[in-house]
């Protein structure tokens, strides 16, 4: 039977068939399903929402699925429910609703021009609707009348930082100078499963995907209404920062979504439905692996890292093809015993070297290379096993996108002590220097000095320090490798180290503005107590080989923009609080730089000569760095906070 149902006029017809929940099945439901997928089957801890998978299955694929579960995905069988039993489980499956109220239904959509958009409806208000077409397309829709308009974005977002090149900038001019300060938020949209928030959201055709560990959502980014979200059960036994929640984002290419599980498989899901089209194992997440960064795509390739460096692993940055996440090449960050660059580890340390590579890399097309960081040597501050500089650790490697060779590396940190990670973006600039137009690659270092080197040789060009107190060297070489303080090792008493352990700089956003030449980047003028503890390692436990508290001395948190031609503060804009915030930045073709500021604000500033334009209070705990899109003619900013994502527009 079908029935027509009539919502605002003729817009919206909807055929409903007449499923009841049947007790049997919904008994069936609740004993072996609503566990893991939720009472409603919106989704649990331990299994995605299966309330919109459902209407994209036949009856058969359903059975199949029941009887002999997705083992790879997590996903028992359940081969012993009969046949009966089965059929009517089906039939209270296609009774499930929506988070929101709605069961998603067939039904077909009037735009104004008169087009019928045939397809499931998943989610609708008094103002827009998502539909999920006939044709395999979302469609976000907003009502006009009795009818519809389909609305998109115009300018997306699509991966990490925007853009290959890391800057972080958009070109975007709507929000300006004169009109930031009427700014305001036009939706919010609230993760209840995370308080902590550490992703940066990506846009894609209308479509926001957001994440937090084992958890994706896909949102109108529009209006921030929900679409589809996928999840997974938390790995039990985890150790690492995946561990605590913390995923920085997804990425998207053609018709698939990729990102990291907190146990570092690397998955794609279709990125209309959030059906899981392919999983990969990238390492063995009980020999204390595991991931938080956002996935790169480049070319046919999707290029990820892990985590894991503050647990002992053996960093590797790895290659999968998009089709089919089969391993394509990997390029492991620190070498084996008797190989090439094993003589700078001196003693035992190569058993467990770290060197993790868990931050989101940058792209150059032309020269078809990747630039990524590694992370600190393990254990982080002791460095008796490991005499020497401990090569790849606290490098930047330009690899070969399509190989995964070794073209160059240049180290910033040789036989670190101090968990100097390596890991803030690599901006790509191409600018002038000293008369000459160069391909340059430009870091402020969480070891507390600025670099610009050539990217085509690794070339170090210059580097200044740029936080104010740096105790453990007195400068750089020609060759660009610190000048070392001796004596300034962590101790069992306790070692006052400047900067502190979590940086001059961290690895939230930074941002290169081509029409002003500066780079802006978040810093702590901070120093921090270093104490030396013995470290064995062993799986499931932390390798750190010493424990940091802050020093006595104030902390202050700065915005500082670099002319990257200098390396002088061309200005600085200090922050109210005692700099204990990971706030990253953004900034604009229309000369504002956003950020998240130290009291929990979200601020904006003159990206000239940081004069505050603009700030909302947001309370937050920033871990997170903002992003900008525009939807429907409209420029929005978007960032998390805390457990809420947030887009702002111009009223
Ligand atoms: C231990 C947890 C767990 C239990 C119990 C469980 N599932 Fe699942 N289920 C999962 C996971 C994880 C996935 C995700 C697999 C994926 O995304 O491909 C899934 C996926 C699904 C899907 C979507 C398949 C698709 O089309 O992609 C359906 C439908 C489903 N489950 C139904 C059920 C039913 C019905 C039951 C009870 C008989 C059940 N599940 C019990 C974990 C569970």
């Amino acid at each position: 039977m079908k029935i027509w149902l009539m919502l605002a006029g003729t817009a919206l017809a909807v055929i409903m068939s007449p499923a009841q929940a049947q007790s049997t099945g919904m008994k069936v439901f609740t004993e072996h399903c609503a566990n893991c997928h939720g009472t409603d089957g919106n989704g649990g801890e331990l299994g995605p929402n299966i309330a919109i998978r459902v209407p994209l299955r036949t009856d058969q694929e359903l059975a199949s699925v029941v009887r002999q579960g997705l083992g790879a995905a997590g996903m028992p069988s359940f081969g012993t429910l009969s046949a009966a039993e089965i059929s009517e489980l089906i039939a209270t499956l296609r009774s499930l609703k929506l988070r929101f109220g709605a069961t998603p239904v067939h039904g077909e959509v009037t735009l104004t021009d008169g087009t019928r958009i045939p397809g499931l409806i998943l989610n609708h208000s008094f103002a827009d609707l998502q539909l999920l077409g006939d044709d395999h397309k979302l469609h976000l829709l907003r009502k006009q009348g009795d009818r519809y308009r389909a609305v998109t974005s115009q300018t997306d977002w699509t991966s990490y930082n925007g853009s290959l090149s890391g800057s972080r900038y958009t070109d975007l001019q709507q929000i300006t100078k004169t009109n930031v300060a009427a700014l305001a938020p036009k939706w919010t949209f609230n993760f209840t499963s995370n308080s902590n928030l550490q992703t940066t959201p990506i846009v894609s055709n209308g479509v926001m995907y957001v994440t937090s560990a084992n958890e994706i959502y896909a949102l109108d980014a529009g209006s921030g209404r929900e679409i589809w979200h996928y999840q997974r059960a938390r790995t039990k036994g985890l150790i690492g920062n995946a561990a605590g929640g913390a995923n920085r984002g997804a990425a998207i290419a053609g018709e698939r979504v990729f990102m990291l599980t907190d146990h570092a498989h690397l998955v794609a899901l279709d990125k209309h439905s959030g059906t899981l089209l392919w999983e990969t194992e990238m390492a063995d997440w009980r020999q204390n692996y595991n991931a938080t960064g956002a996935p790169l795509p480049v070319g046919d390739l999707v290029i990820a890292g892990t985590s894991g460096g503050d647990e002992g692993v053996r960093g590797f940055v790895a290659a999968y093809d998009q089709k089919t996440g089969k391993e394509v090449w990997r390029w492991w960050s620190t070498p084996l015993p008797g190989e090439p660059g094993s003589e700078s580890w001196q003693g035992k340390g190569l058993a467990h070297p770290a060197g993790s590579t868990w931050m989101t890399g940058t792209f150059d097309a032309t020269e078809n290379t990747l630039y990524w960081t590694v992370g600190n040597p393990g254990p982080d501050m002791i460095g008796d096993d490991r005499l020497g500089d401990n090569l790849y650790t606290d490098s930047v490697v330009a690899l070969d996108a399509k190989t995964g060779k070794l073209k160059w590396h240049f180290q910033f940190t040789p036989h670190d002590l101090w968990d100097y990670d390596a890991q803030e973006t690599p901006v790509l600039v191409d600018a002038m220097w000293q008369g000459q137009p160069r391909k340059l690659l430009i870091q402020a270092n969480r070891n507390g000095f600025f670099y610009v080197l050539d990217r085509s040789n690794g070339k170090f060009l210059s580097g200044w320090q740029y936080v104010k107190d740096l105790n453990w060297a007195t400068g750089l070489d020609a060759t660009g490798r610190p000048l070392r303080v001796p004596g300034m090792e962590p101790t069992r008493e306790g070692k006052r180290v400047c900067p502190s352990l979590t940086g001059g700089t961290n690895w939230y956003s930074t941002s290169f503005n081509p029409l002003t030449g500066l780079y802006y980047v978040q810093t702590d003028d901070k120093c921090g107590i270093f104490t030396r503890v013995d470290a064995n390692w062993e799986a499931g436990k932390g390798y750190m080989g010493g424990s940091f508290a802050p020093a006595p001395d104030p902390a202050k948190r700065l915005l500082r923009a670099i002319d990257i031609a200098t390396g002088k503060t061309r200005w600085e804009l200090p922050e109210t609080g005692n700099a204990g915030s990971f706030g990253g930045v953004l900034s604009t073709a229309s000369g504002l730089v956003i950020f998240g500021e130290d009291s929990g604000a979200l601020m904006a500033a003159d990206a000239s000569n940081g004069q505050t334009l603009w700030s909302f209070q947001a309370n937050a705990r920033w871990r997170t760095s903002p992003m900008s899109y525009q939807f429907d003619n409209r420029q929005y900013v978007a960032i998390a906070a805390g457990s809420t994502v947030m887009a702002f527009a111009l009223p």
